[in-house]
């Protein structure tokens, strides 16, 4: 088990309870951040979210085709009822993640917000090594996720290591799993986009390797 599941942890499965303690921490600021000023999709994009939780980036993205995946069913089930046929919610382990055929395919964009702290290095690598598959010859993968980083204010570093996936890592240890998998990466951490003090890592890769459509680059 890769997160938190003990005590109040255990609230947050509950989708009900999830979306009120992510607004909470100011959720909306942050995804309007996301979306704006790291994704910027255009309308008409293919985005694959995975681990999607109840959708909320979707509220924040201009007309796009949207797939997210989770393996929370009761996450996926209220990003339904919230968005109905704007986009298709599928749950779906991102450690059994494969390409269906019956998908839209060719994404643009696949995000991954605040997700890979949930899983471990090994998980991370086999995840990325899939995404060459969804991605678009010139597709992008954009990650977000609470990080270590020097500098940190103390309680930025408590709180993140108290989050509940438990792989928070530090900046240099994304960027490292980051670039086994694709040829280009970029990254910068960011602070205090939600309401308590926080540092996210933001980081942006392209051309995954392995993929022969990007093999000439390497
Ligand atoms: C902190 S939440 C972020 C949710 C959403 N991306 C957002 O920013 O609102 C982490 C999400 O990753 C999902 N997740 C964690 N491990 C997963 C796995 N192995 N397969 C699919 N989803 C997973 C959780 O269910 C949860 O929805």
């Amino acid at each position: 088990m890769t997160q938190r599941t003990g005590g109040l942890y255990r609230l947050l499965y509950f989708s009900g309870f999830y979306q009120w303690f992510q607004d909470l921490l100011g959720d909306r600021a942050f995804m309007r951040a996301v979306a704006d000023d790291w994704i910027r999709p255009r309308p008409g994009d293919r985005l694959l979210d995975l681990g999607c939780g109840v959708g909320s980036l979707l509220a924040y993205l201009p007309q796009v085709q949207f797939v997210g995946v989770d393996h929370n069913a009761d996450y996926i089930e209220r990003a339904r009822q919230r968005f109905g046929k704007r986009g298709t919610f599928l749950t779906v382990d991102l450690n059994r993640l494969q390409y269906d055929p019956g998908w839209i395919g060719g994404f643009q964009i696949i995000t991954l917000i605040c997700v890979t702290h949930h899983l471990s290095d090994s998980e991370v690598l086999a995840l990325f090594g899939t995404l060459g598959k969804f991605l678009a010859p010139e597709g992008r993968l954009c990650l977000v996720d609470p990080c270590f980083h020097e500098d940190q204010p103390w309680l930025a570093r408590q709180l993140a290591k108290r989050d509940r996936g438990e792989h928070v890592r530090d900046e240099s240890e994304y960027e490292r799993l980051a670039r086994e998998a694709f040829a280009s990466v970029r990254a910068e951490v960011r602070q205090g986009i939600l309401r308590l003090p926080y540092s996210h890592l933001f980081l942006e890769a392209h051309g995954p390797r392995g993929d022969h459509r990007h093999a000439s680059r390497e």
